[in-house]
């Protein structure tokens, strides 16, 4: 199906370009990863196998050369500064995140690369998007980085209606799982689990009372690799479901696998304020019985697999376990 072209993927040192990678090398596709700060240690396993490239989404002619020097036949876009780190350096977010979203779909015309998929996220909506969320609903984000994400899938649509750009995006709940990185708020949900399993005190930076629609990075990826292998696709934005958490019931989880899991919360206040976003939105969710609508995507054949806090904590805590060695690496 890649016709002999390699796929490229965006941000894919990052925590789900990273997961994707391995999925995508395993079914024996030909990977670039493009980073702007390639870490080794997330695909330390698969870094003999991929191809990588050091380079900025915002330097346009990086792009183009790195398309055309590895024959790229489509490209998911991951890279992006997430939520926190957005929301205190705006004008970085708005190159990144939005000049990088152009630079992919541009670089993709001219070089005729038909297939780009687009990783939104549920930030798209705020407290004044009309409920209950679907794929047409009107969104208001609350955040900068939700801006974003709402201009990375208009411009794609556009690049599908005017261009004949095959844009597929989907709008992602909190993903977590090991090797996810960075200070943001959806951070503390993967963070002190991979602590507390390699006997470190586990830190949580966002309040107990904190609740997040999640979707583990197992489940996010093969959403991705189905969504990407469709033949054709009807919509052009998706939806994710998940399982709505509190950092509370996951914690009480997580310590049935880890008895001696030393918890500690310490507050940070733009985390703080994000995560009381992030738990408006997703009491909201909850209250309308929409967090379960999206587990399922007939369209592409996707279905939710890891569908309750048990579930979540227990793969999660077995993966760190198997795979001891490179997760204590970084
Ligand atoms: N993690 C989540 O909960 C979640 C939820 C919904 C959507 N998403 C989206 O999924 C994508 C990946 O998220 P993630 O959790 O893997 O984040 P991540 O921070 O782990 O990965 C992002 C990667 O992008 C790279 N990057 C940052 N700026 C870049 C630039 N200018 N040029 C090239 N690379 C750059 C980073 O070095 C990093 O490796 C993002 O677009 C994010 O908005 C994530």
């Amino acid at each position: 199906m890649s016709n002999g072209k390699s796929v490229l993927i965006t941000g894919g040192t990052g925590f789900i370009g990273a997961h994707l990678a391995r999925k995508l090398i395993r079914e024996g596709y030909d990977v670039v990863l493009f980073d702007l700060y390639p870490n080794p240690h997330g695909i330390e396993d698969i870094k003999d196998r991929v191809k990588i490239v050091e380079g900025d989404v915002a330097d346009y002619n990086a792009l183009a050369e790195t398309i055309e020097r590895f024959n790229v036949g489509s490209v998911i876009h991951t890279a992006a500064m997430l939520s926190v780190a957005a929301a205190t350096e705006l004008r970085t977010a708005y190159n990144v995140n939005i000049d990088g979203t152009f630079n992919i779909l541009e670089a993709c015309r001219i070089a005729g690369i038909d297939k780009v998929v687009f990783l939104s996220s549920l930030a798209a909506f705020g407290p004044n998007s009309p409920f209950p969320f679907h794929e047409a609903t009107y969104r208001e984000p609350a955040s900068f980085y939700g801006v974003s994400k709402v201009c990375g899938e208009v411009l794609g649509t556009f690049y599908h209606h005017t261009h004949g750009l095959d844009f597929r995006c989907v709008r992602l709940a909190v993903v977590i799982g090991p090797g996810r990185r960075g200070k943001g708020a959806t951070v503390s949900f993967s963070k002190f689990v991979e602590e507390v399993v390699l006997e470190k005190p586990g830190v949580i930076l966002v309040p107990d009372y904190t609740i997040l629609p999640i979707i583990h990075v197992d489940d996010a990826t093969d959403l991705l690799l189905a969504l990407w292998k469709a033949d054709s696709v009807d919509k052009r934005i998706h939806m994710s479901g998940g399982v709505s958490v509190a950092i509370e019931d996951f914690v009480s989880e997580v310590k049935k696998q880890v008895p001696k899991a030393d918890v500690r919360y310490e507050m940070d206040s733009t985390v703080e304020e994000v995560a009381g976003t992030w738990t408006l939105l997703t009491t909201m969710l909850v209250q309308q019985g929409q967090e379960k609508v999206y587990r399922e995507i007939e369209e592409i054949g996707w279905k939710l697999m890891i569908d309750d806090v048990e579930k979540l904590a227990a793969h999660f805590v077995k993966e760190i376990k198997d795979n001891r060695e490179m997760y204590s690496s970084y």
